[in-house]
């Protein structure tokens, strides 16, 4: 059977993983946040005292393979049994996760974990490879972009509506570090897939942008 995936890749703090679960909820499909795989990967090699570079590349790898990892209905999620959706939310925990992510290693043992979550009656998947390595064949390639002054002004949004500090120059000056390594990187970098289709939402709503992406799926199926 032949279960349809739709992808929306791009830059930190692009709104990928809002849009993409109100798609997902609007459709009825699953969701699958493979950010969140590397911000827990880098959360369990931090924890076991690990620096996050090739020295530690296969130990960090086989970590990500047997990863016991839970999401709840409920939107939480477990490592190990422990709730650690805070701790994987942080900027920290984000930087982390962009150097585990550039280890090629972590990224292999990566993949047969998330193409699991391709199940009936289908997925929403985000992240940065979505459409370029784990779901190549994917019915619908979105690469969402918005201009760095605003994922930074919604990121300081979040955080400070969270009751987290952050500054704005600081926060710009983190997302674009991030950017630069996600885009460097040898493996998997950020870039649009062949056949992607471009949405910039740095002046839509997230309904606006959701039903841009519903009028796509609607013509492409
Ligand atoms: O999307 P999110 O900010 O949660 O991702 C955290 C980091 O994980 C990204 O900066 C990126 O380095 C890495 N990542 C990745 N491939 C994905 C999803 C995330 O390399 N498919």
């Amino acid at each position: 059977v032949h279960v349809p995936v739709i992808c929306v890749d791009g830059p930190t703090a692009s709104g990928k993983g809002t849009l993409a679960s109100a798609v997902a909820h609007r459709l009825g499909y699953h969701y699958l946040d493979s950010g969140a795989l590397y911000r827990i990967t880098g959360l369990a090699a931090t924890r076991a005292g690990l620096s996050l570079d090739v020295a530690h590349e296969h130990t960090i790898a086989r970590m990500a393979g047997n990863l016991a990892i839970k999401f709840t209905t409920a939107g939480r999620v477990l490592l190990d049994g422990h709730d650690v959706t805070d701790a994987i939310r942080t900027e920290e925990a984000g930087m982390n996760a962009s150097k585990v992510s550039a280890l090629p290693a972590v990224r292999t043992a990566l993949v047969a974990l998330q193409q699991g979550f391709r199940q009936l009656p289908g997925l929403v998947a985000d992240g940065r490879d979505m459409g370029t390595v784990i779901f190549p064949d994917s019915g619908l390639k979105v690469y969402l972009t918005a201009s760095a002054a605003q994922r930074a002004d919604r990121r300081y949004k979040q955080l400070i509506s969270k009751g987290i500090s952050a500054t704005l120059p600081g926060l710009r000056a983190d997302l674009e570090a991030r950017d630069a390594r996600d885009s460097g990187r040898s493996v998997a970098p950020l870039k649009p897939a062949e056949d992607a289709l471009l949405l910039d939402n740095s002046s839509q709503t997230v309904e606006e942008s959701v039903a841009t992406v519903l009028g796509w799926w609607g013509e492409k199926r």
